[in-house]
């Protein structure tokens, strides 16, 4: 009889891997949560999605949610300086996630309809900090967001994510980059979609986002006093996923 040396071989997001020495240890390891916040654009959730798709975790975007929100405002015509108006939208408003083979990610889908394209259009994104500073429609949001970590094993990006939202996870990242690569980065991904947008659009709704998200009065986006500041202007995103990733494995064998 021939024998074989036995070199484990294991399925890890969809690639053969010899040795199943890390996915074992991975398996083994703490779940926990990560936390990304940040300004419009600056890369949360690439980084977001890399993360768990290295390390099997969930990947929610609450902006998503506050985008899908704001597109059922829109097209029904609610007025969100209204309470009552709000209040009842809200009621009429099932937020649902969907997975997507094609893109690795999660589409978002609002009362069943998958609005992924439309809520990253820039009429959406002129009124989104808008709507997201309405108290009920943060109220209606953060519990959502909350109950999607219940399991733990879950990477969400936003704004107050790790301020508001998991003031306790375990990992609290706060992704910054240059004001001028954000513009850049944000302008080029549109403009594969809409060749007509202009890179001074970009920036005024950037600017003018980051100001509202900033000076609100419920949630406002600001660095937890425990997050870890991780600035991508000069980094690949394989070189930010490195070091995020050594930041997530810290945590997760402690
Ligand atoms: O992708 P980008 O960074 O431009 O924004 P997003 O994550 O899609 O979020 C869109 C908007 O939703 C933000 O400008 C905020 O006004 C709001 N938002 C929020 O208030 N709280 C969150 N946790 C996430 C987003």
């Amino acid at each position: 009889m021939e024998l074989y040396p036995i070199t484990p071989i294991c399925l890890i997001n969809k690639h053969w891997i010899e040795g199943c020495t890390f996915v074992t240890s991975l398996n083994m390891m703490k779940k926990i949560i990560i936390t990304l916040d940040g300004f419009s654009s600056c890369g949360k959730s690439t980084l977001a999605k890399q993360l768990a798709r290295e390390l099997n975790y969930v990947f929610i975007d609450s902006g998503a949610m506050y985008r899908a929100i704001t597109l059922y405002f829109m097209r029904n015509h609610i007025n969100w300086n209204n309470e009552e108006e709000v209040q009842k939208a809200l009621t009429d408003i099932n937020l649902d996630f969907d997975y997507n083979d094609s893109t690795g990610s999660s589409d978002m889908l609002l009362n069943d309809e998958n609005v992924e394209a439309l809520i990253r259009d820039m009429l959406v994104s002129e009124h989104v900090s808008e709507v997201a500073a309405n108290q009920y429609v943060r109220e209606f949001g953060v519990a959502q967001q909350q109950k999607l970590g219940t399991r733990k094993a879950i990477v969400m990006d936003g704004r107050d994510i790790g301020t508001t939202v998991f003031p306790n996870a375990e990992l609290k990242i706060f992704v910054t980059a240059d004001p001028a690569v954000r513009v850049e980065r944000r302008f080029k991904e549109m403009f594969e979609k809409n060749p007509n947008i202009t890179i001074e659009e970009v920036k005024d709704n950037l600017e003018m986002r980051d100001y509202l998200d900033s000076n609100r009065e419920f949630s406002p986006l600001r660095k937890a006093d425990d997050a870890i500041v991780l600035d991508n202007s000069n980094l690949t995103r394989e070189e930010q996923l490195n070091i995020a990733l050594g930041w997530a494995k810290q945590k997760m064998e402690e």
